[in-house]
């Protein structure tokens, strides 16, 4: 028997996925409707698992349609709690009601997987979900295709990729929050009765909210622990307008639906078409917060990354943008290559200002040629010299923007996203191109084609500098416009994913003025996101702290900027800026014609250090130790190779106040048998520390560290005795 459907008693299916801690199940109810069973830690192999039956009716006004947790729930029936579909059909029905179908699992050697089929029960509907449980880490992947089969069109106004349910508890949601320059910002708060949104109505990802959420349970008043307690945790893989909605029933128990975002959605199927939804991933850690985000980052690295399972750490990169913005020129930047070098950096990248009439961001963007003025031979000599440097070279793009003053522009007005006779709102003098259009996709899929085929370009950061206005298609007929919150994104899928088979070299960045457009599925074609303009060390400690909750430091660049900072006018030592950025993928950013030789020295002292153990950094499993949020005073993180061979740790003060101590650092994750020998990077243990010790030691003894005074940090690596 297939595990993915273990036939239950009943005779009514049930299916149970297996994988890492988890257990997932789900089956047919006496009604026909799919229904959840159990989302939890895994249960013995041994265990069988009844037939579910429907929640009974708890009042007139809280019916068993409303009660039961449905794996995806059609909006009829007397339905109150977020649906995963609601279709308006040809003649007016709005009805919907989907029951169980068939199943058709399939096991391989990594993962359990089942499509299950849904239809309504009456009407030519049907959905076909996905389920894919990842053996080893028990991610779970859950997506949705939903086909109309009736002899008219449907309108689909809402289609989520999953719905999950936790019974009744005291929970904690976890979500990503910020704006430009202050992304990734933690909350937590106690999950009541009604319903909290999270959502992008942007067209893209959004600083704003990030597609992810965690779920934990609390006692009352407590807080959420970092290595301890259940932890449930989601992660929608989606780039344009999305929503995850969290809600708790008149009964405590919790609902998640994550998809697109029904705001504005209206996507019409002809008979014979179909919509796939995203993908929605789903985990879960008896480990805490601490736990859940290992689980989901290293399933990112092995499973989703460009170049999973095994991504190269990436190159220390030199990034232009702070200490030029669009001043770029060939002498400028081969001297800024020169000095790039000298610090040990791997890959040099030209930011923002080399194309078009690109003198202000008033213009330029969509005149994807090189300008004349500022690289009067072109970009060959550039790329020559920082070649014969031995880094390779990478350049900016905003491939999906225009301004109206651009040769683009006057030539294809139409080719913005717009609303014929309305008003185009600019942001940053820039319309957005809609690239659902099949002549933009191949505009854009053309002159990157030609950038990639004419330069040896080995990198490109992929930027995207604001969010869509009045979103009209009129190449289409009304009532298929709104596709265009489909096909836009699923066009920028694939262009990148040609450019990436075309030009299998080429790595990528994505940058959207920052952390805009960070999430799950972007990052299954780009190597990299950049998390924040916002440089400044300190504020990176919590930008850092949150974004490892939802995604690895392996797509983490952290670049090192100038002192004092331009956002917070703070000064800080390179030595402090350098171990902040260290913590993920590290890069130059700074003007090096301003750097003191002390700092140049700091610097490529560092970046060697880092190049040594930077896979365990990057790719290594992280133990947040202490949280720099909520004012702390102190901040550390910790990590440890997949064998256990090494472990990196940094440590950071804000200002110490009254001489109070370092708190003792207690390591997690080593071997405790095993002997570590502790060497530093920076900085200095307390006295009478030991250089070689016991994981047992570093982990229950601790260490100490002599570390005072105002922005200072510190890093160590423990290497294992052979
Ligand atoms: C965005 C990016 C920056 C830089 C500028 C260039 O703001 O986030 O890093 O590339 O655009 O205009």
């Amino acid at each position: 028997m297939n595990p993915a459907c273990a036939q239950s008693p009943s005779d009514r299916p049930v299916f149970r996925l297996d994988g890492g801690g988890m257990t997932y199940s789900f089956g047919v109810n006496e009604r026909d409707e799919l229904q959840q069973i159990y989302w939890g830690g895994r249960l013995g192999a041994q265990d069988a698992i009844a037939a579910p039956r429907s929640m009974p009716e708890a009042a007139s006004f809280d019916s068993s349609y409303n009660n039961t947790p449905q794996e995806y729930a059609g909006w009829g029936a007397g339905l109150y709690m977020e649906p995963a579909l609601k279709v308006t059909f040809a003649d007016g029905n709005r009805d919907l009601v989907l029951h169980y179908v068939s199943a058709s699992p399939s096991t391989g050697p990594h993962e359990q997987v089942v499509d299950v089929a849904l239809k309504d029960i009456s009407r030519a509907v049907t959905v076909i979900l996905h389920y894919s449980m990842d053996a080893e880490s028990g991610i779970l992947s859950r997506s949705a295709t939903i086909e109309n089969h009736e002899p008219k069109p449907i309108v689909i106004e809402q289609a989520a990729a999953a719905a999950f349910a936790l019974p009744p508890a005291r929970y904690t949601l976890s979500y990503l929050s910020g704006r430009w320059g202050g992304e990734w910002t933690l909350n937590q708060e106690t999950i009541r009765q009604g319903q909290r949104v999270l959502e992008s109505r942007r067209g893209t990802t959004g600083h704003q909210l990030n597609p992810w959420f965690a779920i934990s349970k609390t006692a009352p008043g407590s807080a959420v622990e970092e290595e301890h307690g259940e932890t449930w945790f989601g992660s929608l893989a989606w780039s344009g307008s999305w929503r995850i909605s969290v809600e708790q029933d008149t009964l405590d128990e919790v609902r998640v639906v994550g998809g697109f975002n029904p705001f504005d959605f209206g996507y019409q199927l002809k008979p014979g078409e179909k919509l796939d939804s995203p993908v929605f991933y789903a985990g879960y850690s008896k480990d805490g917060m601490g736990g859940a985000s290992r689980l989901l980052n290293r399933y990112t690295l092995t499973h989703i990354l460009p170049q999973a399972p095994n991504p190269r750490p990436r190159p220390v990169i030199y990034n232009s943008w702070e200490a030029t913005e669009m001043n770029v020129s060939e002498a400028g930047q081969e001297a800024m290559a020169e000095k790039a070098k000298l610090l040990g950096v791997d890959r040099f990248v030209m930011d923002d200002g080399w194309f078009g009439q690109r003198k202000t961001d008033h213009a330029g963007l969509g005149d994807w040629y090189v300008n004349q003025e500022k690289f009067p031979n072109g970009l060959k000599p550039l790329i020559d010299k920082v070649h014969s440097l031995n880094m390779d070279f990478g350049l900016w793009v905003e491939p999906e923007m225009v301004n109206p003053d651009s040769d683009l522009y006057r030539k294809h007005p139409d080719w913005v996203l717009n609303f014929p006779g309305r008003p185009r709102s600019e942001e940053r003098t820039q319309l957005v191109l809609n690239l659902a259009r099949p002549d933009v996709r191949d505009y854009v899929f053309g002159f990157l084609d030609k950038l990639l085929s004419e330069n040896q370009i080995a990198f490109l950061k992929w930027d995207y500098n604001r969010n869509w206005s009045e979103p009209g298609w009129d190449q289409l007929p009304p009532e298929e416009q709104k596709k265009v919150y489909v096909a836009f994104i699923r066009n920028l899928y694939s262009i990148l994913a040609e450019l990436r088979a075309k030009h299998p070299g080429v790595e990528i960045e994505s940058c959207s003025g920052g952390g805009g457009r960070v999430d799950l599925g972007i990052l299954r074609y780009t190597d990299e996101v950049w998390p924040s303009d916002n440089t400044d060390p300190l504020d990176r400690l919590t930008l850092q702290d949150g974004f490892t909750h939802a995604y690895p430091a392996q797509a983490m660049v952290a670049w090192v900027t100038d002192s004092p900072h331009w956002l917070n006018n703070r000064s800080t030592s390179m030595s402090y800026r350098m171990l902040v950025s260290m913590q993920g993928s590290l890069g130059i950013g700074g003007n090096l014609n301003r750097w003191t030789e002390d700092d140049l020295a700091t610097a490529r002292r560092l970046i060697a250090a880092y190049h040594q153990v930077q896979k365990t950094i990057v790719q290594g499993d992280l133990y947040r130790l202490i949280s720099p949020t909520h004012g702390s005073e102190f901040s550390a993180t910790e990590t440890v190779s997949l064998d256990k061979t090494q472990a990196v740790f940094f440590a950071f003060v804000h200002s110490t106040q009254e001489g109070r101590s370092f708190p003792r650092l207690k390591l997690l994750g080593l071997d405790p048998a095993a002997t570590y020998t502790l060497s530093s990077i920076e900085g200095k243990a307390a006295e009478g520390t030991p250089t070689k010790a016991s994981g047992a030691w570093w982990m229950n003894h601790g260490i100490d560290l002599a570390l005072r005074g105002d922005f200072q940090g510190a890093a160590f690596r423990l290497d294992r005795q052979q």
